[in-house]
């Protein structure tokens, strides 16, 4: 409930002038509501004061009324999700959550609130530096580094290299690290891989590039191909919220694209694969080991799978979800015996 946690935390630490100012804007709000009664913005102050200062059950109350005056009023069902994620009853935040998120699929604090709540416990980053740690890269490839956030938690004497057409680095990398600002497909062409990764395979990929499932599943082809059976291979945003945050168009804040269909197509057509996703937050981190350089399953059937997946929609429940997409618990001991007993070669791993 690490989340939970931190929006607690987040709470309490305002200042006391803030909490003087809340408890002096109860002092109108109150009164107001009580004379206003069918008026749900006023409610809505009121509970989100309320809910600053932790009065949980008065701050549920002033937004339930709020949404008996506006059953569309999506903010006021979002902060209702909020108070039961903090009072520990995770099935009722859920449920206010899918309410504001039926009303308003772009709200992107119910859609954040609620992915952390579906996937509670340490964030895929956490995930990826354990993996790091565990398998003790001699080449890690990174496709996608945006700010360089996962690429900084590569270990110094890891040759780390990151693709990605418009990196912005801002975390602190390696010395060992070389970013090349370009896409994975011109990186896979006029790149002498096997060169800058300084060894014939890499021990470990993170695939976190351009969103499409076109994309992923060609980024997923190439990197296989300087892969061994005991390399790792970590595609993010394998496990959405919904279907409208997994479309391939990004028509929502919180968007993780329709990368999941990789998923659905390396349980169709690589069996010989072992594929799970890891239950991490706020997407789930797709986890691959016992790849095999030498298929060419995936890009002899490359235009026969995208004219069978391209328009598959998005339509798992969250239990659903589960199986469709071989998800793992997010703990670390169950995610180290995963890899251990599904690589064919032990790991370098002690
Ligand atoms: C979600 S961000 C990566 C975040 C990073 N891995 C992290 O966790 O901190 C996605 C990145 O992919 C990059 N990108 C977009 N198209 C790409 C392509 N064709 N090849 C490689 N990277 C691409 C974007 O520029 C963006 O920086």
């Amino acid at each position: 409930m690490e989340y939970r946690q931190n929006l607690l935390a987040q709470d309490r630490r305002i200042s006391t002038i803030k909490k003087i100012k809340l408890i002096i804007s109860l002092c109108f709000l109150i009164p107001a509501c009580a004379i206003f009664k069918k008026n749900p913005k006023l409610q809505y102050k009121a509970g989100h004061a309320l809910l600053r200062l932790n009065h949980l059950d008065k701050a549920y109350y002033y937004f339930q009324r709020a949404v008996e005056n506006n059953p569309q009023f999506f903010k006021a069902y979002s902060r209702l999700g909020d108070v039961m994620l903090l009072k520990g009853q995770t099935d009722g935040a859920i449920e206010f959550y899918d309410k504001a998120i039926a009303i308003n699929p772009d709200h992107i604090d119910s859609c954040v609130n609620l992915a952390h709540t579906l996937l509670p416990g340490a964030t895929y980053e956490k995930s990826l530096l354990l993996l790091h740690k565990f398998i003790k890269p001699a080449a890690y490839l990174e496709i996608g580094v945006q700010a360089g956030k996962s690429i900084a938690v590569v270990d110094k004497n890891t040759i780390a290299v990151g693709v990605d057409p418009e990196p912005k680095i801002s975390y602190p990398i390696t010395d060992n690290t070389k970013i090349f600002a370009v896409t994975s497909d011109k990186f896979f062409e006029d790149f002498d891989v096997k060169k800058e990764l300084g060894s014939d395979t890499v021990d470990f990929s993170f695939i976190d590039g351009l969103h499409t499932f076109e994309q992923v599943l060609k980024d997923f082809i190439n990197v296989e191909k300087y892969s061994r059976n005991d390399t790792v291979v970590c595609i993010h945003d394998c496990l959405p919220l919904n279907n409208h945050t997994s479309r391939s168009q990004e028509i929502t804040s919180f968007w993780t694209g329709d990368v999941w269909k990789i998923v659905q197509v390396l349980k169709k057509y690589r069996a010989d694969l072992n594929y799970a996703t890891i239950a991490a937050p706020p997407s789930g981190l797709g986890l691959v080991t016992n790849l095999d350089p030498k298929s060419t399953i995936l890009s002899d059937n490359f235009d026969k799978i995208i004219s069978e997946f391209r328009h598959l929609d998005y339509n798992y429940g969250y239990k659903e979800r589960l199986s469709a997409f071989n998800v793992i618990e997010n703990d670390w001991e169950v995610i180290k015996e995963h890899i251990k007993s599904k690589s064919r070669k032990p790991s370098k791993a002690a």
